[in-house]
This record gives C-alpha cells, sequence and structure tokens, in this order.
C-alpha cells in the first residue's frame, strides 16, 4: 500500500497514534498495578500499608531514580496473593491496552517479588495465563508471558525461579532481566540465560537504562538476547550504535519512565528520534504504566507533542512498524499487522 506520510495533517495525528494497530513488548505486569485495585487488594488480604489511600499513594510516585521507585514498586506487589489477583491484574491490563489498539503484548513478570512472600509461582503463572487466555478469546490481543530474573538477587537464585516454572514452561515464550542495574551486570547471568535458550525461550535483558553501554555489549555477547529493554544509553557508544542498527537488534523504549526515572530530563530531550535517525529498530512501550502517569498510547501521543518537529507521521508508522518486527511471533502474523498499520494510515491521509 502506497502511504504519502504528508498527506496526514498534523492534528490527525495524536488521534492516529491512539487507534493505530500496535504491539506492547515493554510491560511489567506488576507495573500495572492502579492505586485503586492495590488498596483494594491489601483490604481483602489485611496488607498493612505505608499509604493511607490513592492521593498519599500517587504522592509516593515521585521518583528520583530507578532504585526509589523499585522499592515502592515492590511494596505495592506485595499485595498479589491469590491466583485470582494475578489474574485480575492481568485482565484489567488487557481492557486498558485493547483501548490503545494493542493487538499484541509481550507481559514481564517477576516472579521471584511474590515467590520471596511464600507465594507459590504456579498462582502467578496460571492467573496470569488465564488472563492472557480470556484476553485472546474477548479481546482479539494475543500475549506472551516473559519470565524475568531480578539481577539484585544471585545466579542461583534465578536458575532455581527457572527451575520452578519449569511445569508452566509451555506458558512461556521467553525470560528477561530486571531490577537495579547498576552494579548488576548481564554477565552474571550467563549460565541461567544459557539454560533458557537451551529450553527454547527467547531472551530479552533490560541494559542501558541506568547502566553503561557497556552492559548492552554484555547482554548481547554474553546473553544472546533478542531484544534489549531500554537500551537508550547506546548512543554513547557511536560503534554500538553500529552494531545494533546492523544487526537489527530491537530496542524496547519507554519513554515516560525515563522521565519519571530521570534517565532524560524531559521528553523534548528523549533521543528517541536520534536512535530512529540511526536507523535502529526502536519501539515504543509503557513499562509501568500505573506509576509512570500513563499506558502505551500516552506514551506515543506525548512524546510526539514533546518533539513535533522530529516526530510526525512517518515515525508514528515507522515506530508501529518496528514493534511488529521485533515481537517473537510468525512472519506471516507480523505481516497481518503490517497491512492494519498500513491501513489506518491510509485512511488518516487527506
Ligand atoms: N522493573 C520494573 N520496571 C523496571 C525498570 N524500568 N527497570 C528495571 N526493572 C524494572
Ligand atoms: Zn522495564
Amino acid at each position: 500500500m502506497n502511504i504519502d506520510f504528508d498527506r496526514i495533517p498534523r492534528d490527525a495525528l495524536p488521534a492516529l497514534l491512539r487507534t493505530m494497530p500496535k504491539a506492547e513488548l515493554h510491560l511489567h505486569i506488576e507495573g500495572t498495578l492502579e492505586p485503586e485495585m492495590l488498596l483494594r487488594l491489601a483490604h481483602r488480604h489485611g496488607v498493612a500499608l505505608p499509604w493511607a489511600g490513592v492521593e498519599a499513594l500517587r504522592a509516593a510516585y515521585d521518583f528520583a531514580d530507578l532504585q526509589s521507585f523499585l522499592d515502592v514498586y515492590y511494596a505495592g506487589a506485595g499485595v498479589l496473593r491469590d491466583e485470582a489477583d494475578f489474574f485480575e491484574l492481568a485482565w484489567a491490563y488487557f481492557e486498558r491496552a485493547a483501548a490503545d489498539n494493542v493487538v499484541h503484548a509481550e507481559i514481564f513478570f517477576d516472579p521471584q517479588t511474590h515467590t520471596a512472600r511464600g507465594v507459590p509461582i504456579d498462582r502467578v503463572i496460571l492467573g496470569l495465563h488465564h488472563a492472557a487466555r480470556r484476553a485472546h478469546q474477548e479481546l482479539r490481543i494475543s500475549s506472551g508471558l516473559i519470565l524475568c530474573f531480578l539481577r539484585h538477587l544471585s545466579e542461583d537464585e534465578a536458575m532455581a525461579t527457572l527451575d520452578a516454572a519449569l511445569p508452566w514452561r509451555e506458558h512461556l515464550v521467553g525470560v528477561g532481566l530486571d531490577s537495579s542495574e547498576r552494579g548488576h551486570p548481564p554477565e552474571k547471568f550467563a549460565r541461567v540465560f544459557a539454560r533458557a535458550r537451551e529450553l527454547g525461550l527467547e531472551c530479552v535483558a533490560h541494559a542501558g537504562e541506568e547502566g553503561p553501554a557497556a552492559y548492552i555489549e554484555q547482554a548481547l555477547d554474553l546473553l544472546q538476547v533478542r531484544r534489549i529493554d531500554h537500551g537508550v544509553r547506546c548512543t554513547e557508544s557511536p560503534a554500538l550504535v553500529q552494531r545494533l542498527a546492523r544487526e537489527r537488534v530491537p530496542l524496547t523504549v519507554c519513554p515516560l519512565s525515563n522521565v519519571r526515572l530521570r534517565v532524560f530530563p524531559d521528553l523534548a530531550s528523549h533521543n528517541l528520534p536520534e536512535l530512529l535517525a540511526a536507523g535502529l529498530c526502536a519501539t515504543v512501550n509503557s513499562d509501568d504504566p500505573a506509576y509512570f502517569g500513563g499506558y502505551v498510547a500516552d506514551n506515543y501521543v506525548q512524546l510526539f507533542a514533546a518533539q513535533p518537529q522530529q516526530l510526525g507521521a512517518r515515525e508514528a508508522h515507522r515506530l508501529a512498524a518496528n514493534g511488529f518486527e521485533a515481537s517473537f511471533v510468525d512472519d506471516a502474523t507480523k505481516a497481518g499487522w503490517r497491512r492494519e498499520l498500513d491501513a489506518a494510515f491510509a485512511a488518516a491521509m487527506r
């Protein structure tokens, strides 16, 4: 299909960004826990919280860096106890994602946050899986679950977590690496990622969010990941940028997260246009939307509004197409989404 991007008026862009079909590839399900649900589950399970209500919770969402966010995020996740809680959490996300026309989501979860509190891993995986199955049936959203290892813990603990998840291997698409980046380089997890690869799991890792470009290189060379989560600090190494472009390694970028965790001072300074201009397979995602002030369409709309000179209809199409390209599905499925995307842009031409 021939799309003339110059014929899409600027004032049509926000609506197009919201309604165009999109994949979401960097989304922590625990990061979709909205304050209202958090308080409801705390009440249900008699969990004492340091926050009195929704206002106090939202006031706590003023983060200085990644660690100050993670402290609140892990405390919030402490209200998730039963399989029904994980189902409810994920179902609410899928309903919200449908409103943004997310047609495919690859979703992170942090089992160690829950098993450390005595919650069995099967409750976590099955609750999420049942919500994903219903989302496929009722909302036509396909999805995959990515089990993340917490990098502030040991590799032995990561290995034990992978072993504990094996009875539900069929419900997982891959493994990831998240939590506190500085001081916890990818090399610490080389063996557990090798084992995950043997099991046929796709591998991704957070790298170059707060950590240096060298962590991105380690994730590629030592963990052999297929995508880098965040990766925005790659621009500190021109050679690495060239490699990422040449090898077409996707970066799952999360603009609102980067501002809230002070990786960039504001959206106007975000380097996503630079990543695109360098020919990288950059994508737009929401990370922890309940904590960072917006879901995936909000990320697109707010970023495009902040950088109108750099980001227009052509870049919107590129970013959404990159999301499909970077997803872990077969080529025929990707081609179908790409046709839907092209049709949405063609319909917006004047
Ligand atoms: N866990 C949840 N969100 C995260 C992020 N942005 N970086 C690292 N770990 C995380
Ligand atoms: Zn993340």
